[in-house]
């Protein structure tokens, strides 16, 4: 399966010559499996009709931030949605014009708003005549977009529209598309690697209306997941009831309830992972009858006899084969201590350790603190940031252990 497959590709079409290449660009695309929109320059409709290119792409092109929607009343194209719902951008062809507008942050069509509003990768193809794509001026505009987080594909030496020979064509669509896949398979260090997560809290009945649960909002679990298949992988997240929603092809999201549920799902799977990293908050402790009606109160039930939950972390260290173990420890006291004695009796390969003991840290807010410890007691302790940060953070720990 390539790389490519179901990843969700904005293709924005500048107007030059080049431009009557890129239904194959699209073509090669879609035969990869990407999900492809097209988003054109009012130039670019002199080259290549939005009539091919949608019926190539199966999706409306769009070229201008209004159009005529039902009883010929306009309808906003949003920029911002489309640069959203965009796992890349390819800018192919860029102009001169265009190319030079990304870089000042001119905003005069869609296809500069959406790479204006994109917070994915973007890769541009330049495309044009062989003095024009070596003027200084071109040349620094491609740095720049470079250091701005641009992939720039330099154009190929040929023959030329102008009929002049020289480099300034834009690469064949085939070689692009190669080329895209081994740009993201070098950036995707996780791709053919399977990862299971367990997230959020448990809830363990008392009775069909109440149980028992704790205050997890599953965020540390649902970046981690995001994290993971943003690096390639495939991915199970087994998540406890949560506000949270997750799209994303690459993970399959697996609702559980109780421990138990929790439990049987992470087994389904377990066996099958490279990496596992339980970050769900699992109860300790679970009513040990589960009544089957509602208790009422002259019923008299002052206390409830409790037994510990299944460990599932446990389960998994015990049964561990070639996967790595990651476990995470919220501790308030002796916090390192008690965190490596953690990881040693559940038999992890490392652990993260949070600490309650940060104002803005831990549990339900959208910051974490912690420390990653390997099992040769190799330490790193990172800064307050965002949840997302974090899981960056686990996951270079993570790479630099396997
Ligand atoms: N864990 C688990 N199953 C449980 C309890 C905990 O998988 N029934 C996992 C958590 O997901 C976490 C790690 O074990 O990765 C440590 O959880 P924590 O609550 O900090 O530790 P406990 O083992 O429950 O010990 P204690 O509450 O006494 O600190």
């Amino acid at each position: 399966m390539s790389i490519i497959s179901r990843k969700k590709v904005l293709l924005g079409i500048s107007g030059g010559i080049a431009a009557y290449k890129t239904p194959l660009l699209v073509r090669a695309l879609i035969k990869k499996g990407a999900e492809v929109k097209v988003v054109m320059t009012p130039s670019a409709i002199d080259f290549v009709t939005p009539l091919t290119l949608s019926t190539l792409s199966r999706n409306p092109v769009l070229s201008s931030f209004t159009e005529a929607g039902q009883d010929d009343h306009p309808e906003w194209n949003n920029h911002v949605d489309l640069a959203l719902w965009a796992d890349l951008m390819l800018i192919a062809p860029a102009t001169s014009n265009t190319i030079s507008a990304m870089v000042k942050a001119s905003c005069n069509n869609l296809l500069l708003a959406c790479y204006l509003s994109s917070k994915r990768p973007v890769f541009v193809a330049p495309a044009m005549d062989l003095d024009m794509y070596a003027h200084p001026a071109n040349q620094s505009n491609l740095e720049q977009l470079k250091i701005n987080g641009c992939y720039v594909f330099p154009a190929e030496e040929g023959f030329l529209a102008s009929g002049l020979e020289g480099k300034g064509r834009m690469i064949e669509p085939e070689d692009m598309v190669l080329q895209l896949e081994n740009i993201l398979l070098s950036k995707a260090p996780l791709v053919n690697k399977k990862v299971l997560i367990t997230a959020g809290p448990t809830y363990e009945p008392i009775d069909p209306v109440r149980f028992i649960g704790n205050h997890s909002s599953g965020k540390m679990g649902y970046a981690l997941a995001n994290h993971a298949a943003s690096l390639g992988a495939q991915v199970v997240l087994v998540s406890g009831p949560t506000s949270l929603t997750i799209e994303n092809s690459m993970i399959n999201l697996i609702k559980v309830t109780s421990s138990k549920e929790m439990f049987e799902a992470v087994f389904a799977h377990y066996h099958q992972v490279d990496i596992a990293i339980a970050s769900a908050a699992v109860a300790d402790f679970k009513p040990a009858k589960v009544a089957s009606q509602k208790i009422k109160k002259h019923d008299g039930a002052e206390s409830i006899e409790l037994i510990e939950t299944q460990d599932i972390l446990s389960e998994m260290g015990r049964t561990k084969k070639d996967q790595f173990l990651v476990g995470f420890a919220l501790e308030t006291e002796n916090e390192e201590a008690n965190a490596l004695v953690k990881l040693k009796k559940k038999n992890a390969d490392a652990i993260v350790l949070n600490s309650l003991n940060d104002k803005d840290a831990g549990f339900g807010g959208d910051k974490n603190k912690i420390t990653f410890i390997s099992k040769n007691n190799e330490k790193k302790t990172f800064e307050l940031k965002p949840k997302t940060e974090v899981a960056a953070d686990i996951f270079s720990e993570i790479l630099s252990c396997i």
